[in-house]
């Protein structure tokens, strides 16, 4: 059931940015009453409310020290930063163990986790039965999106983990402002989290408690979140993927925005003109890298406005608006050094809570990828002594830096603008060896929906599984979509339909970084030669760029992009945008048994542009036989 919050429940300063449609958030009980009710259920030794001030995060931080918890590192090299070494088994989100608990199983829909609410919040309160005996329940009241901004949403999530208010207070906005806002009747979101391990008088604690038993449960309709017994990042740290994509795109659904796994930039053409891209790509595809690209075309540059995730609503001037809702980066530390992302390290200078990375003997950090040669004397991020031969990564892949975005040197400087910025195109991408061109435009909003609906990823380290299996993760939301994902398709395509209404359709494109020649190598330098496909989207949609149609959608013409000067020959160029009909097909066919998975909940567009595809693709191949 859906309730919509009295107008009265806005905060008043909501009214000084676009209006965002009625909230239809549930009414949730009063924040004191739950958190009392918790209290009593999970017998924590204390509550201590997250006031958002540094006094206090100072305090958390300095015990968790004491502790053993955390390790200051020597602020000679990194100032006020810390690391943090998780549990073995705790090192990634953990998908198999996440859930979407509608009323009904189609509304989670076939690609997601589902339980039956009912007998899983059963579940739930035996696990959280006296599960934060012997440690602190902290309150944590937050704000995703500035605080009182009319596109930002609220909640509060309950922790015993004090890595996990740490890791909040930087990744969203925390404390009595946010309280305030929730007392006065603003709606907002439960999140309880628990880490699983009570201790009993004369337990010795571990560094990092966690529980082998594992759950992360969303509950779309009441807009609550429950997880127990990870401390890691996605799990638990509730405001990022539990709320700000899953609760947040069921929400988004309800109100008619999108909630995405979405990176969102600024670039500024020579003429001084600005332009906003949302850019979605599966987990460690780079995100963070393009948010963050120095590009190498004189007078060209990108600012930064968010690595991770964007909400995108139709703002009153008719176009698509959007908000960075998060505060901080919770970047993937290996692989990111001045060669790929100058401006990650030149961020990462001080303040920065690092996990699971390298510790060097005169208490810097390192990770693979920060520098050419590993120092001596590390120190892997289990805690062992560490040197080249062990064959072992001294950082775990998936090892974090979280940071502040506001310490990002390339942030734009109204990056936390509640009215947002006005989107002017929209980039999907993956990480494809073979096929998929470096970039293609689709020929409409539809065809950009197919193209958002059917990308494949190489796996990764950021989530369980063989990393290179190549799986479908439409719109990059694959774990994160809050409900049925053939229902979101048809979401996208009614966002589409309504800002036809207004005009304000951004233009769509697909691109692919990644792809290999026949010896294993990319073909693309990407990282900052990455800006001049940006620029070529730019002056695509500022009506000056050429571009040639394909079956796939429309390309750059060889003069579009000064490739040689990127160093790809013409005919790495060649291959780089070489269709092979027969292998689409083949994926087509591919894409067909995917769509199939989403029954009669897949929208007809989707099929209509599977056939489309097919007819084009046919035609290329009667063309060249002809020929
Ligand atoms: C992330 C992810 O951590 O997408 O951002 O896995
Ligand atoms: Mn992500």
């Amino acid at each position: 059931m859906t309730v919509t919050a009295p107008p009265s429940a806005r905060p008043a300063s909501a009214s000084a940015t676009p209006a965002a449609p009625a909230p239809a958030t549930p009414a949730a009980p009063a924040l004191a009453e739950w958190v009392a009710e918790y209290a009593e259920l999970l017998q924590p030794d204390e509550v201590v409310w997250v006031d958002g001030s540094r006094a206090q995060l100072d305090g958390i931080l300095t015990r968790m020290v004491d502790e053993g918890r955390l390790i200051r590192l020597n602020a000679e090299h990194r100032p006020y930063s810390f690391l943090a070494r998780s549990d073995l088994d705790d090192v990634a989100r953990v998908e198999s163990r996440t859930f979407v608990c509608s009323e009904h199983e189609a509304d989670a829909g076939p690609t997601n986790n589902w339980r039956e609410p009912t007998a899983m919040r059963a579940e739930l309160r035996d696990l959280f039965r006296g599960a934060m005996r012997g440690r602190t329940l902290y309150v944590v009241p937050f704000s995703m999106g500035p605080v009182g901004g009319s596109l930002s949403r609220l909640g509060v999530e309950l922790t015993d983990s004090a890595y996990v208010v740490a890791s909040m207070s930087v990744m969203t906005r925390v404390g009595d402002a946010v309280r305030q806002l929730i007392d006065a009747g603003a709606p907002w979101v439960r999140a309880v989290h628990s880490v699983g391990a009570p201790l009993e008088p004369g337990d010795a604690d571990v560094a990092w408690p966690s529980n082998p038993v594992k759950y992360i449960c969303h509950f779309p309709e009441t807009r609550e979140i429950a997880s127990f017994g990870s401390a890691y990042g996605g799990n638990a740290i509730l405001a990022k993927k539990s709320f700000a994509l899953r609760i947040a795109s069921a929400m988004a659904r309800d109100e008619g925005w999108l909630a995405e796994h979405m990176l969102l930039l600024r670039v500024t053409d020579p003429r001084g003109r600005r332009f906003h891209i949302a850019a979605a790509f599966p987990s460690a595809c780079g995100k963070t890298n393009f948010a963050m690209l120095r590009s190498t075309l004189p007078g060209w540059t990108v600012e930064t406005l968010g690595d991770d995730i964007a909400w995108l609503a139709p703002g009153p001037d008719g176009r698509l608006r959007a908000i960075n809702p998060e505060a901080g980066f919770f970047g993937v530390a290996p692989g990111t050094g001045y060669d790929t992302n100058p401006t990650a390290i030149d961020t990462l200078w001080g303040n920065t809570i690092f996990t699971n990375v390298a510790l060097r003997p005169d208490g810097d950090v390192w990770w693979e990828g920060l520098t050419a040669t590993p120092p001596d004397g590390l120190t892997d991020w289990r805690g062992e002594a560490w040197s080249p031969d062990s064959g072992l990564p001294a950082a775990h892949p998936n090892a974090r830096f979280t940071v502040a975005a506001g310490q990002c040197p390339s942030i734009a400087a109204d990056w936390e603008d509640p009215a947002g910025v006005p989107i002017d195109a929209i980039i999907f991408g993956g990480r494809r060896a073979t096929g998929v061109p470096l970039v293609v435009e689709a020929r409409d909003w539809e065809h950009g929906v197919f193209l958002g609906a059917t990308i494949a990823s190489e796996r990764t380290a950021a989530a369980e599984g063989a990393v290179g299996e190549l799986r479908r993760d439409p719109f990059a939301m694959l774990p994160f979509c809050g409900y049925n994902m053939g229902d979101y398709f048809a979401h996208w395509l009614d966002i589409g339909t309504a800002l036809r209404r207004t005009g304000g359709v951004p233009a769509v494109y697909q691109v692919n970084w990644f792809r290999k020649d026949a010896d294993g190598s990319y073909l693309w330098p990407g990282f900052g030669e990455n800006g001049r496909v940006l620029a070529w989207i730019v002056e695509r949609i500022a009506g000056e760029a050429p571009a040639v149609d394909t079956p796939l959608g429309r390309v750059p013409s060889v003069s579009g992009i000064d490739h040689r000067a990127a160093g790809v020959t013409d005919a790495e160029w060649a291959e780089l945008f070489r269709i092979d009909p027969a292998a689409h097909l083949a994926e087509a066919d591919d894409t067909e048994r995917f769509f199939g998975r989403f029954g009669d909940r897949l929208p007809a567009a989707m099929t209509r542009q599977l056939d489309a595809l097919r007819a084009r693709l046919e035609q290329q191949i009667d063309r060249k036989a002809v020929a």
